[in-house]
């Protein structure tokens, strides 16, 4: 936490010492900010990209460690191929002009998804982004490009069952934690808030094994819209619930057992 940012009256409300670690967010609604005004879709995901701008950076002067933002999604690779050359026109250029910034900020910059389905001048620009950023300490941001939550599991259970056959591991030693660290999000603790905009009530099939226990804000707000006032006002609605991950609200942390130290369930068969 930085003094200078507890300061400052947009975040009066807010207890800084007690943030979300991680914060994720299903980015919706461009489409319908541009359409709305009789403008090409694409303006909105013009104005979207100043929204990742502003939350980024506010994420980062004040403490947040971890922003994961879906950007792409599998399915949206069905939308019209007009629009999705827009979109990875976008995403080259906010790749190459922010990375200063992100250097400048100590923002590391990770990526999870099918990344082998992206142009190639894409991949290459967000190579070289992740690379440079690598070593940075301030924000991870986690881009969620050409992702599906269910290919993500997919994958993860071809890489363990890879390791069983290998005879590197024991179907019974198959925990949930094996699971975790087999995930594109392998080391990345579990999104605390997940934050979607423009009202849709569903996860389109983003980080479906991480978000089991997050707390989840939907705002009205379209994506474009969504910036610094409105970031604060899902942080305070954080803030303000009660996680009790099934236990009774006034039993105490340290009287219970962690689900990570639980032993894998058998199955008998
Ligand atoms: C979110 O906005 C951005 C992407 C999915 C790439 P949309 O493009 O889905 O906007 P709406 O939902 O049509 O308004
Ligand atoms: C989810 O938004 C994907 C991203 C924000 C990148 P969509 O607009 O694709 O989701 P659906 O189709 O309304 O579920
Ligand atoms: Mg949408």
């Amino acid at each position: 936490m930085n003094t200078r940012a507890s300061r400052n009256p947009l975040y009066q409300d807010l207890d800084l010492g007690k943030l979300p670690r991680h914060v994720a967010i299903i980015m919706d609604g461009n489409g319908r900010w541009a359409q709305s005004r009789g403008l090409e879709r694409l303006y909105g995901h013009r104005r979207g990209k100043a929204s990742v701008k502003a939350i980024v950076e506010l994420s980062r002067k004040i403490g947040i460690e971890y922003l994961s933002l879906y950007a792409f999604s599998s399915e949206n690779w069905q939308r019209p191929a007009q629009e999705v050359k827009g979109l990875m026109n976008l995403l080259k250029r906010y790749l190459t002009t922010e990375l200063d910034r992100m250097m400048k900020n100590g923002v590391r910059l990770q990526v999870i998804g099918n990344t082998r389905r992206l142009p190639s001048d894409v991949r290459q620009a967000l190579r070289h982004s992740v690379e440079s950023t690598k070593r940075n300490k301030d924000l991870t941001v986690i881009l969620a490009l050409s992702y599906s939550a269910r290919e993500e599991i997919a994958n993860a259970v071809r890489a363990v069952a890879r390791r069983v056959r290998r005879g590197d591991l024991e179907p019974d030693d198959i925990t949930e934690e094996v699971i975790a660290e087999s995930l594109g999000t392998a080391g990345v603790p579990d999104p605390d808030l997940l934050i979607r905009t423009s009202g849709e009530v569903r996860l389109s099939n983003f980080l479906l094994w991480q978000v089991a226990y997050t707390e989840i804000y939907i705002t009205e707000t379209l994506w474009p819209d969504f910036r610094e006032h409105e970031f604060i006002e899902a942080l305070r609605q954080f803030q303000a619930r009660e996680r009790r991950f099934g236990r009774l609200p006034d039993q105490p942390e340290e009287s219970v057992e962690r689900p990570s130290d639980r032993a894998p369930l058998r199955v008998a068969r």
